[in-house]
């Protein structure tokens, strides 16, 4: 029998750490042949993700523009993807999130007549502009997926709500997978600023920032509460690795950049940025991935958004809205900063978004739907 080509497709970095178990996965099983494409919407960033997990693309688009608009990236992607297919010839194509090239993917596979397995489905704001444009996508490549792979049930009950009943697996998110090959106790950094931070006398405060529906107002009040806090608070040291949108980095240099007890630094490569997670104190942060890593390694989070569809920590009370207004995050922060109790009630290890095995019920999914394998059972 012919083996499965089964094509994964991601371009950003989120995408790409929470994908690349998954390929590695599907690559050892004997009845797949795994398939990479990466569009490259994350051009530096995509990159570095790959070094650290040794992937090799089959095909890579390399669509990323400086300043790219959402029009470019999508249509970029759709033009390349014809190629793509046509070339690779997929049995299904796998995408992960919610990102343009999630969509771009998705709309991509259908337009050929692929099957479409959509990993982290089921992940909603039910604001169509809140996170922009990352609800809609998802909510577009549900329209058009035939397997969901949600990370928990609460993913699976939105998905059920609005109509969709077949092709549904509870696996677990898959980024917890990920972690499970980064994070070690005795891990060196190869960055050597990161080995001299005082991670026993200091709260090292771990901060990210890169929302699209953050650009503007809202932005600059996440800087200048990153500063106040800073320059209120002696016993901290925040440590911010600036993603490479131009756009974020005006806010930064404009807002942020000077303040004591501030270091301003690249973007990390994963296993740096995954170590780093498991020895700070707190973190602070809009990424839509730190919310399901740091609760894994017992690192409270305050998400600097208006909502979040990560309502699982929420619940378990690792992960709080801060929202994005200076005073309310400074608060909460420095509550978190000076009052004990207040930080070891949200300072322990929850595992809501997966048990490290997603990968294995996801590739068993991919197998089952093709009939050559048993349905696996739901991550619980
Ligand atoms: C994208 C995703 C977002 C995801 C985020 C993860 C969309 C619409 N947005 O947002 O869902 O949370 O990635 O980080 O899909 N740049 C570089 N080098 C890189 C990466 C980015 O220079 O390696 C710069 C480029 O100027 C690029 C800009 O950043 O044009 C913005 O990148 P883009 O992918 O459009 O948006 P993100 O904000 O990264
Ligand atoms: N990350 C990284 N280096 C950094 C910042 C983040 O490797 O400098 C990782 C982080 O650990 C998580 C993912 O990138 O796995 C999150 O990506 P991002 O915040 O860009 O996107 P989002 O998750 O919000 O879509």
């Amino acid at each position: 029998m012919d083996k499965l080509r089964i094509m994964s497709v991601f371009g950003t970095r989120p995408e790409a750490i929470k994908m690349a178990p998954l390929v590695r996965e599907l690559a050892t099983r004997p009845e797949i042949e795994s398939l990479c494409c990466v569009t490259a919407q994350h051009r530096q960033m995509l990159d570095s993700v790959l070094e650290v997990f040794k992937l090799k693309p089959d095909w890579d688009l390399d669509i990323m523009t400086p300043r790219q608009t959402l029009s470019t990236i999508t249509s970029k992607c759709l033009l390349g993807m014809d190629e793509a297919i046509d070339t690779l010839k997929p049995d299904m194509i796998l995408v992960h999130g919610d990102t343009s090239t999630t969509f771009a993917g998705a709309l991509s596979a259908f337009y050929h007549q692929v099957p479409v397995g959509h990993v982290e489905a089921g992940l909603r704001t039910y604001d169509k502009y809140s996170p922009f444009p990352e609800e809609m996508n998802r909510k577009l490549v549900s329209a058009i997926a035939d397997l969901y792979f949600c990370p928990t049930e609460n993913n699976r009950e939105n998905l059920i709500r609005e109509g969709i009943t077949q092709g549904l697996f509870v696996t677990g998110n898959t980024v917890i997978d990920a972690l499970r090959t980064t994070v070690r106790p005795d891990y060196r950094f190869s960055t050597e600023e990161l080995n001299q931070l005082p991670y026993q006398e200091k709260k090292i405060l771990l901060v990210t920032c890169h929302r699209r529906e953050n650009y503007g107002e809202p932005m600059k009040n996440i800087m200048l509460a990153l500063r106040q806090i800073a320059e209120e608070n002696q016993d901290v040291e925040l440590v911010y690795p600036v993603h490479l949108s131009p756009v974020v980095r005006e806010s930064v240099d404009r807002y942020l950049r000077g303040a004591p007890r501030v270091h301003l630094i690249d973007p990390l490569p994963a296993d740096e940025m995954h170590n780093l997670m498991a020895r700070c104190y707190l973190v602070l942060t809009d990424s839509g991935g730190l919310q399901e890593e740091a609760p894994a390694l017992g690192k409270p989070v305050l998400v600097m958004r208006r909502e979040t569809e990560r309502p699982e920590a929420v619940k378990a009370g690792t992960v709080k809205l801060a929202g994005v207004v200076q005073d309310d995050i400074v608060t909460m922060a420095e509550r978190l900063i000076r009052d004990g109790d207040a930080y070891r009630a949200m300072a322990h290890a929850v595992n809501p978004y997966g048990d490290g095995n997603a990968c294995r019920r996801i590739a068993d999914a991919v197998v089952w739907h093709f009939g050559r394998g048993p349905k696996p059972e739901d991550y619980r």
